[in-house]
């Protein structure tokens, strides 16, 4: 099986040349479809400029970012909407939705973009809203909703374009523990039952227990990489606590 995505010797840098930030220096990796792919790493060590140079939001300073074999640094300007609503779902920490729109309106957008017949729309929000659990709140405003449900609104607008790719930031990085809890179960479902490959920035070790691979950075490149394998939840838990502890302060970020 080809990967979905393979990352390429890919370099991101900020700043001039004598204050150079090294976010990303040659990393090289990639995801099989249907994985569920953790990335961890201490503050700044390059987690979100990852994310945001496969999501096409950024653009590397080297290397190559495969899709589907295709090389999505080169994609032009004017194909890149249709590029990612196409092929890509975002979920970041901050939710991002707008709050003039009702939480079904929000995940509409996605779908809007793409200029798909009414009735499609509708059947659509209405089937990703059930399975995320937020079909009874589909009319209210997003301040209406709790942190959430409007996560979970986050999630089913990154999904309604049943995207080959999902890209999560931190995403229960602001939820209370029954909350991240659920939408951790959510992503598992997606995973599983829908194949939607995964891709997930973390910093905590139970959120990372339920990814298939979890990469870890620091100082913008890949250190090591641990699988799940056969092992069950709670034993990947305490080995990604126990790398965790290892590395000290490094990954072990205080929040
Ligand atoms: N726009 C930018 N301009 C200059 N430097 C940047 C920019 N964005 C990120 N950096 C730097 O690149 C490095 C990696 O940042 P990044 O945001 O990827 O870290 P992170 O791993 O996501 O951290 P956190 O866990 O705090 O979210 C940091 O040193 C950061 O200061
Ligand atoms: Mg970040």
């Amino acid at each position: 099986m080809e990967p979905l995505l393979n990352i390429e010797h890919v370099s991101k840098y900020y700043g001039e040349s004598t204050n150079v930030t090294k976010a990303l220096d040659d990393v090289s990796f990639s995801v099989e479809p249907g994985e569920f792919v953790g990335i961890m790493g201490a503050s700044g060590s390059g987690k979100t400029t990852m994310l945001q140079c496969i999501s096409t939001l950024d653009e590397p300073t080297g290397g190559r970012i495969l899709l589907d074999q295709k090389d999505i640094t080169k994609i032009t300007e004017k194909e890149i909407a249709r590029f990612r609503s196409k092929n890509l779902g975002f979920v970041f920490q901050e939710y991002n939705l707008l709050d003039t729109l009702t939480l079904g309106e929000n995940i509409e957008l996605a779908l809007t973009i793409r200029r798909a017949p009414k009735e499609e729309i509708g059947e659509k929000v209405e089937a990703i809203a059930g399975k995320l659990g937020i079909l009874s709140e589909l009319e209210k405003f997003p301040y209406e909703v709790s942190g959430g449900q409007k996560q979970r609104c986050a999630c089913a607008r990154a999904l309604v374009n049943e995207p080959r790719l999902l890209l999560a930031d931190e995403p229960t990085g602001a939820l209370d523990s029954a909350s991240s809890a659920r939408l951790l179960d959510t992503m598992d479902d997606l995973n599983h039952d829908m194949g939607i490959t995964i891709l997930m920035v973390t910093h905590d070790a139970f959120t990372a227990s339920h990814c298939s691979r979890i990469l870890f950075l620091r100082d913008g490149h890949i250190f090591t990489e641990m699988r799940k394998g056969n092992k069950d939840r709670k034993t990947f838990f305490q080995e990604i606590l126990d790398v965790m502890s290892m590395l000290g302060g490094d990954v072990a970020h205080v929040r």
